[in-house]
């Protein structure tokens, strides 16, 4: 569905403030995909994901949107945009008009829908994100901190699109909004079957939430693969201060100590992961489960 050939791109070129953010970044996003961008404060996911619909052009190399350039004449940027949706890093900053209704209406006006079209396509979205009817008149301003995420989320879906982009949809957020918001991303993956790349810092979200993860170091693509694959390269991750879930720390301390776990065990969540350490001190007190 979305493909990067060779992406390369740079801030600035041939001043003092040239600033080489993507190098040499290639894969390929199937549709229906639950992906996890992570990586270091600097890494380049945001410059990256700024590439997903055309907002910056690659210094060389190409982004592909199901087989065609999107710099291409053919395509409309206007329509990559609709069918590509990114909610930026702190999207809060975004939401400016004087009602949440309007707010959300704001991609589908774009799209140069109707009114009334706009209004029904707004409605569902914030249907869809948990905003009922009477926050449509509230000012955007007087939402919590992760209901102005929600709202911003539902501005997205409002266009309809194929894939949804988030830059750290989590960030700054208590624990509780946090799961909530992610929760929430979980359930429209699977019930609307987007495709969806999640921007995240904590490998703890991505073993919990993604099926496959792409890391990034220094603007460069490091790893690339399955979750539980990707986070058995425990001591390279380590090595560029990403480490592993906590999960998966703790059952390789437990190995490290001479305990025995079944190889097919649930390491990367939560309940998986308590799971196998009841059966594990059960077995070893010769009781049941
Ligand atoms: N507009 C810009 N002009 C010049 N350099 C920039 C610009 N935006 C980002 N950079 C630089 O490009 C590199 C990659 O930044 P980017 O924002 O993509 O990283 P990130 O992985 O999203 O980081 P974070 O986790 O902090 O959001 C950094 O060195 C950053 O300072
Ligand atoms: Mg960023």
């Amino acid at each position: 569905m979305i493909e990067f050939r060779n992406v390369d791109y740079i801030y600035e070129p041939e001043t003092p403030y040239e600033m080489h953010a993507v190098k040499n970044v290639s894969f390929t996003i199937e549709a229906g995909e639950f992906v996890a961008l992570l990586g270091h404060t600097g890494s380049g996911k945001s410059t990256l994901i700024e590439h997903f619909n055309g907002l910056l052009k690659p210094s060389s190399g190409s982004v592909l949107f199901h087989g065609t350039d999107i710099f291409s004449k053919e395509v409309s940027m206007k329509e990559i945009r609709s069918k590509i949706g990114i909610v930026f890093q702190y999207p809060e900053h975004q939401l400016f008009e004087s009602t949440v209704l309007r707010d959300v209406c704001f991609g589908p006006k774009n799209m140069g829908l109707s009114e009334e079209e706009q209004k029904e396509r707004a409605k569902a979205a914030l249907t869809s994100v948990g905003l009922d009817e009477s926050y449509y008149e509230m000012s955007p301003f007087e939402l919590s901190g992760g209901e102005k995420r929600r709202a911003a989320i539902a501005g997205v879906l409002a266009m309809e699109p194929e894939a949804l982009i988030l830059d750290e949809p989590s960030a700054g957020l208590d624990p509780r909004g946090r799961d909530e918001i992610l929760g929430l991303i979980r359930k429209l993956w699977q019930e609307r079957g987007l495709t969806v790349v999640l921007v995240s810092h904590s490998m703890d979200e991505a073993a919990r939430y993604a099926q496959r993860v792409i890391v990034m170091h220094e603007g460069v693509k490091k790893f690339d693969g399955p979750t539980r694959e990707v986070f058995t390269h425990a001591k390279e991750l380590e090595e560029i201060g990403l480490g592993v879930p906590s999960t998966v720390r703790i059952f390789s301390m437990l190995r490290a100590r001479g305990e025995a776990f079944p190889a097919d065990i649930d390491e990367l969540s939560v309940e998986g992961a308590a799971q196998a350490l009841l059966t594990h001190v059960l077995h070893k007190e010769g009781g049941h489960v």
